[in-house]
């Protein structure tokens, strides 16, 4: 049996995360944004389902993360939450819902709780956002960090290269990192940046680092689902792996359709009343 079918899975938590991490055992996290994508994610055994912003991108079309509204996540994070049983469910707390107070944060982490029934949150950002990140934390709330790339500032940063190559901004993202940890974060996304460095914070902090281009010492990995299903197909950054070229199957069964209707071959006898 695979560990995806396993019989007697339980539903993840943050605890069984972490004690995933003191067993070497890596953690799989994806995206969902829908019912039943979420349903397929959940049944296939992945430990972590993320309702990224980038539903930004690949549901609403836009050109970066920034759009999504506090209101469209929580219909996100709601869909998605009615279909799974046992993955952890964390919801991205979009663009403007946490920068500016802490009080704010902690009614848009509220929102998101109450209304979809979610396991977690996720913020981008350390030092600058620290208070945001304690005060949902002192209401119970469990939280994810993310450094490294962060799409929530593609316009300070104006491009979606790599980052901390340098020592500076690799040395602010390590304490970054300690910060998270010591405030009570559960673990760790980061995204984009060298493998050595994202290798070191791994051994460094004792929560669990999920990586997204980060390379393979890390704790775990995370991808978008529509990237590594091949659904979404002119977006090709080196650390995506495909595992399926849907948009070609999906595009030849309409085409198929279409064929169909036009020609009178659809409905035939046994599909008509
Ligand atoms: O929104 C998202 O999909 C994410 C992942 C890339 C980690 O934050």
């Amino acid at each position: 049996m695979s560990a995806a079918s396993g019989g007697n899975r339980k539903k993840v938590t943050t605890h069984r995360l972490s004690e995933m991490k003191l067993r070497g055992e890596k953690i799989s996290m994806l995206t969902a944004y829908d019912f039943t994508m979420a349903r397929i994610v959940d049944m296939a055994g992945v430990d972590v389902i993320l309702v990224g912003d980038s539903a930004s991108n690949v549901m609403a079309g836009n050109e970066t993360t920034l759009p999504i509204t506090l209101d469209q996540m929580i219909y996100h994070g709601s869909s998605v939450v009615k279909a799974v049983n046992m993955a952890l469910v964390v919801v991205d707390m979009p663009f403007g819902s946490y920068q500016g107070n802490s009080k704010e944060a902690l009614s848009s982490a509220i929102r998101i709780m109450k209304e979809t029934h979610a396991d977690a949150v996720k913020l981008e950002g350390g030092r600058e956002i620290i208070e945001s990140v304690e005060r949902i934390l002192s209401a119970g709330i469990p939280v994810m960090g993310h450094l490294g790339l962060m799409p929530q500032s593609i316009h300070k940063f104006g491009t979606y290269t790599v980052r901390a190559k340098d020592t500076s901004e690799a040395d602010k993202l390590i304490e970054d990192a300690r910060l998270l940890e010591r405030v009570g974060c559960f673990a760790i996304v980061l995204e984009k940046i060298p493998s050595q460095l994202a290798k070191r914070v791994a051994e460094e902090v004792n929560i669990p680092i999920i990586g997204i281009g980060a390379g393979g010492g890390v704790d775990g990995q995370v991808l978008v689902l529509h990237d590594m299903l091949g659904i979404t197909h002119e977006f090709s950054p080196r650390f995506l792996r495909r595992y399926h070229n849907l948009f070609a199957e999906m595009k030849g069964a309409v085409e198929s359709y279409v064929t169909d209707v036009k020609s009178g071959d659809f409905p035939n006898e046994k599909e008509s009343y």
